[in-house]
């Protein structure tokens, strides 16, 4: 284990903060170092916003749940997908911006999702913890309109951020065989070590959360696939002009 290793290995949400600021330096130096994660073609088409208006936090914490902890967490960063600086070096350069490709939807989702879990990994090895906010997808445009997003840019999802004040244990993963291979994609998916993964799942909330019951990997994410999740986000994308082709 590296000492790397050993922080990306603890890793676990949390959605409890002390009182403790988080320092307005150390938070400039994550995100510059978050900043040297690899990006595709070096577009870096992402913008974070960090939301400090109490009342913008909490029209946005009852929207994404409500999540009280978007509120309260010392520190709130919304993260997007951002191609407006794209668009403007096309301008600049008299070239007739593509946009709407689903790829440049997936360069820019993919370049947000790994500054963000460079910042996260980051904020963890200062003894910081915090939570991903997918949530603010429940209503994107209201985000939009709080933040004065434009076109061409749209919120991914926030983070939360701060000193934890709960120490919930690592949520057990996949075992390596089922997700791990060499050479060929498996026939078939190997459903006894997932019933195996379930029982570790399901011992791992009876710890933490004794009242649930029936909280296996598999029903987890049946429930979750088996329904339709923001149905809205084509629309929005389209409008955002992420999604044409
Ligand atoms: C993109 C993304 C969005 C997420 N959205 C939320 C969210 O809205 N609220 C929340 O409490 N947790 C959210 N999470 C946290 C996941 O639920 C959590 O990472 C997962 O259950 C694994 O638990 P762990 O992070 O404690 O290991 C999100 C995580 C990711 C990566």
């Amino acid at each position: 284990m590296t000492p790397v290793l050993e922080i990306m290995s603890a890793h676990r949400s949390i959605r409890k903060f002390t009182d403790r600021a988080v320092d307005a330096d150390l938070l400039t130096s994550l995100i510059t170092a978050a900043q040297c994660t690899s990006t595709s073609h070096h577009v870096q088409a992402y913008t974070i916003i960090q939301v400090t208006d109490p009342n913008n936090r909490q029209k946005i914490a009852d929207m994404a749940g409500p999540q009280p902890w978007v509120a309260e967490a010392p520190v709130f960063l919304v993260f997007c997908a951002d191609l407006t600086r794209l668009v403007y070096a096309c301008r600049q350069n008299t070239v007739e911006p593509e946009t709407g490709w689903a790829e440049q939807l997936l360069v820019a989702t993919v370049d947000t999702a790994l500054l963000a879990q460079s910042l996260m990994l980051g904020a963890e090895s200062a003894g910081l913890g915090g939570v991903f906010i997918g949530g603010i997808r429940n209503d994107p445009n209201l985000v939009c309109d709080l933040l004065h997003i434009p076109e061409h840019a749209f919120p991914v999802f926030g983070m939360c951020l701060g000193y934890p004040n709960e120490d919930p244990a690592p949520k057990p993963r996949l075992p390596l065989n089922l997700m791990f291979h060499q050479n060929r994609f498996p026939e078939t998916v190997n459903y006894r070590e997932l019933a195996a993964y379930d029982d570790i799942i399901q011992a791992y909330y009876e710890k933490r959360a004794p009242k649930l019951r029936d909280r296996t990997w598999t029903r987890q994410i049946a429930e979750f696939t088996g329904q339709v999740i923001r149905p809205h986000m084509k629309s929005f994308l389209a409008q955002k002009r992420f999604f044409k082709h």
